[in-house]
């Protein structure tokens, strides 16, 4: 595995593997887990050579978040993608990706706002921003998210099909589906943040979500359902619910019934210093 810093060589490196067939990117912040495996093994699954970048973006913290803390494990993590075959490391310094006077953002209306756009305002703007400038640096085939972001997931289909960010042969965007802890605690690197007894607590969260769609899809109320759904993750012990929603799963509409079409229930919520993300698929009736 080769590892890149700067932008020169990355072109000259992703220009060697293109002669080779499709080049595959999957963006991370690093702290490495499962999950982000998971992505880069799809990726080579599919014949392609593989760039991961590993780059923690200031543009997408705010203020008051956990940029300073975001753990920083480049050593480990080259070791786990080495071991995976990938044949890119591109980890860029800030200076290399934001130079001096970096003064343009990416803003996506719509399927930003609400939900994380609205917790973390300014949030989507950075995601767009970093990810539209790994597309123009890498030119990948195919680009690889977890489906754990689904929000982030919207922003950036959208923001690739409004910008022909994609290559029109490929063209592809693809989800893989969220990877789980045993106890189904979706896999984070914010994870890393709770004290043992917050990450035992953490579980009540997919435990009261997969309650609250059998209750949805048996047909009980919806607002009725979400704040019992709010009511038992404060009650297995997080700190406060930022949101728990019910949404169309392609457009994000906002849902206070149930839909024909797939929907998607998207929550966040604070546990000790950690924030938390998840969504899961809710059966259209
Ligand atoms: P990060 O949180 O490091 O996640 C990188 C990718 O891994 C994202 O596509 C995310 O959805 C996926 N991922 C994280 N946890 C997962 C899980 N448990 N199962 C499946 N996929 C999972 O998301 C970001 O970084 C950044 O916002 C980024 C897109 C890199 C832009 O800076």
């Amino acid at each position: 595995m080769q590892t890149v810093h700067a932008l020169d060589p990355l072109r000259n490196a992703v220009a060697e593997l293109r002669k080779t067939g499709e080049v595959a990117l999957v963006p991370t912040m690093g702290a490495l887990h499962d999950g982000h495996l998971t992505l880069v093994r799809e990726a080579k699954s599919r014949g392609a050579s593989v760039v991961v970048s590993i780059f923690v973006n200031p543009l997408q913290f705010g203020a008051n978040e956990d940029l300073d803390a975001y753990p920083r494990q480049l050593a480990r993590d080259s070791a786990l993608l080495e071991a995976e075959g990938v044949d890119l490391l591109w980890a860029p310094t800030v200076e290399a990706m934001y130079p001096a006077g970096f003064a343009s953002n990416i803003s996506v209306a719509g399927v930003s706002e609400g939900l994380c756009g609205a917790s973390r305002p300014g949030h989507f703007d950075g995601v767009a921003t970093v990810v539209c400038k790994l597309f123009n640096q890498v030119m990948p085939d195919i680009a690889l998210f977890g489906e754990k972001d689904w929000q982030q997931l919207a922003v950036i289909r959208r923001m690739a099909r409004d910008l022909d960010l994609t290559r029109p042969a490929a063209a592809a965007i693809l989800g893989v589906p969220t990877v789980r802890e045993a106890d189904g605690l979706a896999m984070s690197s914010r994870n890393a943040y709770l004290s043992a007894e917050d990450r035992q607590a953490a579980v009540a969260l997919p435990t009261a979500m997969r309650r609250a769609i059998a209750a949805i899809e048996a047909g009980v109320d919806v607002p009725e359902t979400l704040a019992t759904l709010q009511a038992e993750i404060v009650a297995g012990g997080f700190r406060s619910v930022d949101y728990a929603e019910l949404r169309d799963a392609d457009d994000l509409t906002v849902l206070t019934t149930r839909s024909d079409r797939p929907m998607r229930l998207i929550v966040a919520a604070r546990i000790g210093p950690a924030r938390l993300i998840d969504n899961m698929a809710v059966n259209p009736s």
